[in-house]
């Protein structure tokens, strides 16, 4: 199957993270290496491209599309929760420039086996590292028990049916267990009352999404990610971060206001004493959103959101 992604918010993203000849620059999430092409071009002939990537397939795609060999080009598998460790594998010395696109590629949704998308019957997988041993979709699905499997539908989810998808999950795994993405939409399907499932899109979108942010253990990632990323920029340097949908987002918010915030002393102090300098300057006030005409041309970008904060100082306080 080709590899096809096309890069949200591209322009935006490379405008604002202002890549010259001589960048060095990371693309955490490096997927099909739409956004890493163009930084790749921006950032020639001496800059370095560091891409990140847990999946395989992704990998594969991006060293087909990237100049590898004109150009310093480092290309990494690994979790960008990982990041210092990664960075300092490939002997980076500092960062000017960092993209964080989160979540899963068109080309995982569409690729039947991986179990990410509630449109194809598949097994229940939902793995970005394929190959590692890290529990699927369908382990949850088969062990949490019903209060688990709630929490998580609800919290990663916002699902307001949560508690009785759990149960309708429970009482099917009782009789077989629930092995394909097919049962599990069936089973998301009865649990949500006729008149809800006409609102909010496919009835079965937040529970997927829960499921994989559980399996890829994704909120945890992108927290420890960012807050690497913020230590490793330079001075000027730029971080970028794309979200698509509003956990993430809410992270990547508390994120840039935490570092960007200076004296925490309680009011009332004669003079300051924790000595906390910010750390960030937050470049977008508010978030990013694509163009109705990117939105046409390519749907999946609709619930994007682009934050960006430029490092201001060393963070010697934090
Ligand atoms: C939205 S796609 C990126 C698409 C890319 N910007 C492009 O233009 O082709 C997100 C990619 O990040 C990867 N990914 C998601 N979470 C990750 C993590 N914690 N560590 C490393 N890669 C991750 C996925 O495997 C996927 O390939």
């Amino acid at each position: 199957m080709e590899y096809r992604h096309t890069p949200v918010l591209l322009a935006e993203v490379t405008q604002h993270l202002r890549l010259h000849d001589g960048s060095i620059v990371v693309d955490c999430t490096l997927g099909g290496a739409g956004h890493a092409e163009r930084a790749a071009q921006l950032i020639a002939p001496t800059g370095i491209l560091v891409g990140i990537d847990k999946d395989d397939a992704a990998l594969a795609a991006a060293a087909d599309a990237l100049p590898l060999g004109q150009q310093t080009i480092v290309l990494l598998k690994g979790d960008y929760g990982d990041l210092d460790d990664l960075l300092v594998q490939a002997r980076i010395p500092y960062v000017d420039a960092f993209l964080f696109d989160l979540g899963v590629s068109s080309f995982q949704l569409d690729e039947a086996g991986r179990g990410f998308s509630y449109h194809r019957d598949a097994p229940l997988d939902m793995r970005m590292d394929a190959a590692s041993s890290q529990p699927t979709a369908a382990d949850i699905v088969n062990t949490y028990t019903e209060d688990e499997l709630a929490r998580v539908i609800r919290e990663y989810g916002e699902e307001r049916w949560a508690s009785r998808i759990a149960a309708f999950i429970v009482a099917a795994r009782a009789r077989r267990p629930i092995t394909t993405t097919g049962e599990l939409v069936d089973l998301v399907k009865a649990a949500v009352p006729a008149a809800a499932r006409r609102e909010g899109g496919h009835p079965a979108k937040r529970t997927f999404q829960a499921l994989r942010i559980e399996v890829n253990r994704e909120l945890r990632s992108v927290e420890r990610g960012i807050e690497a990323a913020i230590r490793w920029l330079v001075p000027g340097g730029r971080i970028a971060v794309i979200a698509y949908h509003s956990l993430e987002d809410r992270i990547v918010k508390r994120a840039f206001v935490e570092a960007s915030q200076g004296c925490m002393c309680p009011p009332g102090l004669p003079e300051c004493r924790c000595g906390r300098k910010p750390v960030l300057r937050i470049v977008t006030r508010r978030p990013i959103v694509p163009s109705a005409d990117e939105v046409a041309a390519n749907p999946r970008a609709r619930s994007a959101r682009l934050r960006v904060a430029e490092k201001v100082a060393e963070a010697a306080e934090r």
